[in-house]
């Protein structure tokens, strides 16, 4: 009899032990969940004075100031909008665009990049509806005869949009204000009655859902993620279940995080980025590409699907990606954090110019380890097919092809002259340089 009742004692503490860290793991995934509504909430804060449904334009090219949204690029002026679907449907208006790049993408809640329209798909000026709803998502062809060029339909009420158009030059930016100016979104009346309350950007700044002395990253993610996960589900229909049964496990419901006993937050959002290094480590997520180069899986870059990790590591460096269709990013490594004393460069070889598609282009950028814009003397955030890279006889890429080279350098390490061109610069006095490629 004793021994029966050790051994029940036993069971009825493996079971309690059991129980708990499944709290722990359920506040983990709530976490990696929410957190994409965290980066948002830093988009608003980032836009002054913002409102729903109406257009920010950035009128310059992204500098080291620009810190509203991580890794900025600094090749295209952006027109940002946050975007509420819940009472309206939106008309917005594109211009007739000349050659140049430009794409006016739309991601949901969780900066999934789910409808694209742009210069990559030949898309025409016009008027296109943009519309939620729970049965599918994406760029759809309109009849013959309808008003819009194609309909645009977002899996969640509440999204964000973020249009790139590419200067060809310096001087080139008047041309892209005037398009900028053409853009346009009107709300129009959707003929549906929801139950889901309109977004009110205020909340993004109320200091209960911030960061700071008195609230934790992780109470402020949860925090948000209580406030809108309920309106805003999946983008697979099939997780809608066990995410609402995760995150309740959490301490999340009616709209409310509290804390479940036992639990310890910090030790959540080390195991949510322990998860997110260990994914980076994968090399069926990060493909080698060589000379240090690596490429992430179409799976868990723009569109993450299931990858709630993947989403996650993105939201924290990179918020707002587009899929592959759209553009690529290889990144550079060099050794564990790309960090160079004062006295290192990186000399980056290629073997040739980067391919493009006709309209398109490519940049290398190089950011700190905040993953913003470095400060330098030349004002030079990135070289690319717009920029004045020589190759070494002093010829300029324009006029061939053939093997080139990128020296990242300190930007008070001024190289010899024959460099200049080809100097992009690295933080002062050296630190991190988060390097990567965009075509
Ligand atoms: C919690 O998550 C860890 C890591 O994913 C896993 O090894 C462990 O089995 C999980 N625990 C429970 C109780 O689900
Ligand atoms: C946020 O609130 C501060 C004052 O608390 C105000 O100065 C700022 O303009 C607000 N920002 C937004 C985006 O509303
Ligand atoms: C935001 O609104 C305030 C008050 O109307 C105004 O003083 C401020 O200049 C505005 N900021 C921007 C960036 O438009
Ligand atoms: C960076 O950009 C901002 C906004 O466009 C501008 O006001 C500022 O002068 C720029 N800074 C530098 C160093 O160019
Ligand atoms: C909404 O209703 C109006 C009037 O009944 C109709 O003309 C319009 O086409 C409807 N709009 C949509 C998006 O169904
Ligand atoms: C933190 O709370 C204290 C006391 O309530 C308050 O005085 C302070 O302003 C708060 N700080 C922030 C950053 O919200
Ligand atoms: C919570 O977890 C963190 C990180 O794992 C750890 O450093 C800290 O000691 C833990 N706090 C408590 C109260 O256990
Ligand atoms: C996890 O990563 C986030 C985003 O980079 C960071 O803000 C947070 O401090 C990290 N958490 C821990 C416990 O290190
Ligand atoms: C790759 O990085 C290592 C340091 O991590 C460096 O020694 C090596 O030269 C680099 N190779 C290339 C091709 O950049
Ligand atoms: C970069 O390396 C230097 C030593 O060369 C070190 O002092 C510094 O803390 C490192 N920075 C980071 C962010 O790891
Ligand atoms: C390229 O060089 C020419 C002549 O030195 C200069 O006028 C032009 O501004 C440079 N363009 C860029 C993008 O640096
Ligand atoms: C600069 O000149 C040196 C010495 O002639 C040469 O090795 C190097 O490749 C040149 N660099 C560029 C970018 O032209």
């Amino acid at each position: 009899m004793r021994t029966m009742s050790v051994v029940g004692v036993m069971q009825f503490a493996l079971a309690a032990s059991g129980a708990q860290s499944d709290v722990q793991n359920a506040t983990t995934f709530a976490y990696t969940y929410g957190y994409p509504f965290y980066a948002y909430g830093q988009a608003v804060r980032g836009s002054p004075n913002a409102t729903t449904n109406s257009l920010i334009h950035q009128r310059d090219l992204a500098n080291a100031s620009e810190t509203w949204v991580v890794r900025p690029n600094a090749d295209t002026l952006y027109t940002r909008a946050f975007l509420d679907l819940s009472t309206f449907d939106l008309e917005i208006t594109v211009p007739e665009f000349d050659n140049r790049y430009w794409i006016w993408p739309f991601y949901d809640a969780y900066g999934n990049n789910v409808a694209n329209i742009g210069s990559v798909g030949s898309n025409e000026a016009g008027t296109y509806l943009v519309r939620y709803s729970t049965e599918g998502y994406g760029v759809e062809t309109t009849e013959l005869g309808s008003p819009y060029q194609a309909y645009i339909t977002l899996p969640t009420p509440y999204g964000i949009s973020l249009t790139r158009i590419l200067p060809e030059s310096s001087d080139d930016l008047d041309a892209v204000h005037e398009l900028q100016d053409q853009l346009c979104i009107t709300q129009v009346s959707t003929n549906q009655t929801r139950s889901i309350p309109i977004l009110d950007l205020d909340i993004f700044n109320d200091s209960y859902y911030i960061q700071s002395s008195n609230v934790s990253l992780e109470e402020a993610v949860l925090r948000l993620t209580a406030e809108f996960a309920s309106w805003n589900l999946p983008i697979i229909p099939g997780d809608e279940a066990w995410v609402s049964c995760l995150l309740e496990q959490a301490g999340i419901s009616n709209g409310v995080f509290t804390q479940k006993i036992g639990t310890n937050l910090t030790a959540a959002s080390a195991s949510a980025n322990a998860s997110a290094s260990a994914l980076l480590g994968d090399s069926d997520y990060v493909h080698d590409l060589g000379g240090n180069w690596t490429a992430k899986d179409a799976s868990i870059i723009g569109l993450y699907d299931s990858q709630y990790v993947a989403r996650y590591q993105i939201s924290t460096v990179g918020y707002l990606a587009l899929v592959p269709e759209q553009a690529v990013y290889p990144s550079y490594r060099y050794g564990k954090s790309n960090n160079i004393t004062s006295q290192e460069a990186l000399l980056l070889t290629f073997s040739e110019k980067p391919k493009i598609n006709p309209g398109g282009f490519w940049s290398l950028t190089a950011y700190d380890g905040n993953g913003y814009l470095i400060d330098n003397p030349l004002d030079r955030y990135a070289l690319g097919d717009r920029s004045n890279l020589t190759f070494a006889n002093g010829s300029s890429l324009r006029d061939g092809d053939g093997m080139f080279q990128i020296l990242v350098q300190p930007g008070n390490l001024e190289p010899p002259t024959n460099w200049t061109n080809n100097w992009l610069p690295a933080p002062e006095n050296g630190g991190i340089v988060s390097l990567n490629l965009r075509l």
